[in-house]
């Protein structure tokens, strides 16, 4: 998604200034072309050395460079950026945006692109409540501005308050979308479930599995990207929410079903990639299960079959983990279900499966064809499956 493009990173003098050499990395090693802008104020906080080394490109300090090739450079980056990503951006230099100002060379970019505009405020907490500084970013805003963050925390000040400059991977992410908003699932509603149930036992044992959710957020960060508006209903994990991703946390199996029946009211498609539980406990016991000289000997009822019990027209992709008889399992799945689509995969194999970071699977339509897909990343595995749900979109609407 990033590689090849044109990120113009703008860097404004901030305590968070440093933070920007992370996103400047990050963004490298994506595959961008980081052209890096230091506001003068930038220039007493971090070098543009750092920066030069980081990106292995020139890195631009001011608009007045006697070492500018054509006449035009001054403008040269504005025109050739796909996006434009200020962070750490002051409050200083959202005021200069928002008058319209191009008195220096990161202002100056920011008026003379088209390109999407990212702003990632840092700044104490009284500079971000600020009557003026709240006014110049709704106006920013009102232009199409992306503002990120800020998110709350310790400030540099000592005091606790919103203006802490958001994480790297919330900047990535944020761009990602910002440049895959035209993409195919422009204009789609996405849900995804991700993650696995918990059933509880007593008020501090459950019935779980070993699912990490990371399938599912890999598909939502991966339906972000094309553009959808993303709703990922999880189980508890492990997993911080991506950028620009509506989440919704459920524990068991009967509040997942609930979440999904509600944001499934209006959606495109469905893509269920959680492991929710199969049996529960018909009751939690009110009090802890104190152990006893016997053994304890469990009975359990089955949960609500989430994806069976959905109506709607919308595109509707199950997961089946199986450790045996993968595709004769799946193909029952998808009768018995209604599914469009299944992806199944061998929890058993290297690099499959619940924890890892790759996945190993194959894509079964409605006919029982079967794809079967490369040892592939998470996310790649899921712009695959979107690619599915893209033609069943398009088969739907013609
Ligand atoms: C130690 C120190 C930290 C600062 N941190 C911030 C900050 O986080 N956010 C901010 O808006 N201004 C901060 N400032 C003030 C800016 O550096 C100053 O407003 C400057 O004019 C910003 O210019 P620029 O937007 O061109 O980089 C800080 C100043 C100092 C001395």
């Amino acid at each position: 998604m990033l590689a090849g493009k044109r990120v113009v990173l703008g860097v404004c003098g901030s305590i968070a200034s440093y933070k920007a050499a992370d996103a400047a990395s990050k963004l490298t090693q994506a595959g961008a072309l980081v052209d890096v802008i230091l506001t003068a104020s930038a220039q007493r906080f971090v070098s543009p050395l750092a920066f030069r080394a980081l990106t292995r490109r020139p890195v631009y300090t001011g608009m007045y460079d006697p070492a500018a090739t054509t006449a035009e450079e001054h403008v040269e980056l504005a025109r050739a950026a796909d996006a434009l990503l200020i962070a750490p951006a002051s409050a200083t230099t959202i005021a200069r945006l928002a008058f319209g100002l191009a008195d220096d060379m990161l202002a100056l970019t920011a008026l003379a692109t088209t390109a999407p505009l990212l702003l990632a405020p840092a700044m104490d907490a009284q500079m971000w409540e600020h009557p003026a500084t709240r006014s110049n970013v709704a106006t920013l805003r009102g232009r199409g501005a992306i503002v990120v963050g800020p998110d709350e925390g310790r400030l540099a000040s000592g005091r606790t308050g919103a203006g802490r400059l958001v994480d790297t991977a919330t900047l990535l992410g944020a761009l990602r979308q910002a440049l895959g908003s035209a993409g195919d699932l422009a204009g789609r509603r996405i849900v995804v479930s991700a993650g696995g149930t918990q059933e509880p036992l007593d008020p501090v044992r459950y019935i779980g599995n070993r699912s990490s959710g990371k399938m599912g957020f890999a598909i939502a960060e991966a339906a972000r990207d094309r553009g959808a508006a993303v709703t990922l209903v999880s189980g508890r994990v492990a997993l911080p929410t991506p950028s620009g991703v509506e989440r919704v946390d459920v524990a068991t199996t009967a509040e997942m079903a609930a979440a999904i029946r509600a944001a499934t009211a209006a959606c495109d498609a469905l893509i269920m990639a959680a492991a929710p539980a199969d049996f529960r406990p018909p009751a939690a016991a009110s009090q802890k299960i104190k152990r006893a000289g016997e053994g304890l000997t469990l009975s359990l009822v089955p949960t609500e079959d989430i994806i069976a019990g959905l109506r709607g027209s919308f595109v509707k992709v199950g997961f089946a983990a199986e450790t045996q008889d993968l595709r004769e399992n799946a193909r029952g799945k998808i009768a018995r279900k209604g599914l469009d689509l299944i992806v199944a995969n061998d929890v058993g194999a290297d690099g499959a499966g619940f924890g890892t970071e790759t996945n190993l699977v194959t894509l079964i339509d409605a006919s029982g064809a079967c794809e079967e897909l490369p040892l592939q990343s998470k996310y790649d595995v899921g712009m695959r499956v979107l690619d599915r749900v893209v033609a069943l979109l398009g088969v739907r609407r013609a």
